[in-house]
């Protein structure tokens, strides 16, 4: 008895998309533990706020991990849960000992250019395979992430100058 049998998707294109979110996977959880140092860490004026916001990005990339993890297994997949593994896999490197806040949020803007550019490959892949799920998923995370982009290069580009 096999998902795949119930939802009518090709298992050769869902095994590429499981592939993808296996990387993405691996991805999401380097950055949620980096988020969790920044939160910790961070020092200085614009602590109340990046704690937050740190917080906020982490329960965030929580929620994709079992996103990501639960529609490989819907996709035939067996979902990567060991951290050895990711970071074997994970493009994502990483960081430890940041407390600067500018030097955390540099780090976050290139994580998500980083995630940005994989999500929109491998939602190709998923349209290539008609895996309309996965590419409604990762249309929601683009469009939420493009704002979240937006937002923090507002915040890092600093003070009003006259
Ligand atoms: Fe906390």
């Amino acid at each position: 008895m096999k998902t795949l049998d119930y939802i009518h998707l090709d298992a050769t294109g869902a095994n590429k998309v499981v592939s993808g979110l296996q990387q993405l996977l691996a991805d999401f959880q380097v950055y949620y533990t980096n988020l969790r140092g920044f939160h910790w860490n961070i020092k200085g004026h614009a602590f109340f706020v990046l704690h937050s916001k740190f917080e906020e990005l982490y329960d965030d990339a929580a929620d994709k991990v079992d996103e990501i993890a639960e529609r490989i297994l819907m996709l035939g997949g067996t979902p990567v849960n060991t951290f050895s593994e990711y970071l074997k896999t994970s493009h994502v490197k990483e960081v430890s000992g940041v407390s600067c806040g500018n030097e955390a949020l540099n780090n976050v803007l290139d994580t998500f250019s980083l995630l940005i550019e994989e999500e929109r490959a491998l939602l190709k892949v998923a349209s290539a395979a008609n895996d309309e799920a996965t590419v409604s998923l990762l249309s929601d995370y683009l469009k939420a992430q493009e704002k979240t982009v937006w937002m923090l290069v507002a915040f890092a580009s600093g003070d009003c100058k006259k």
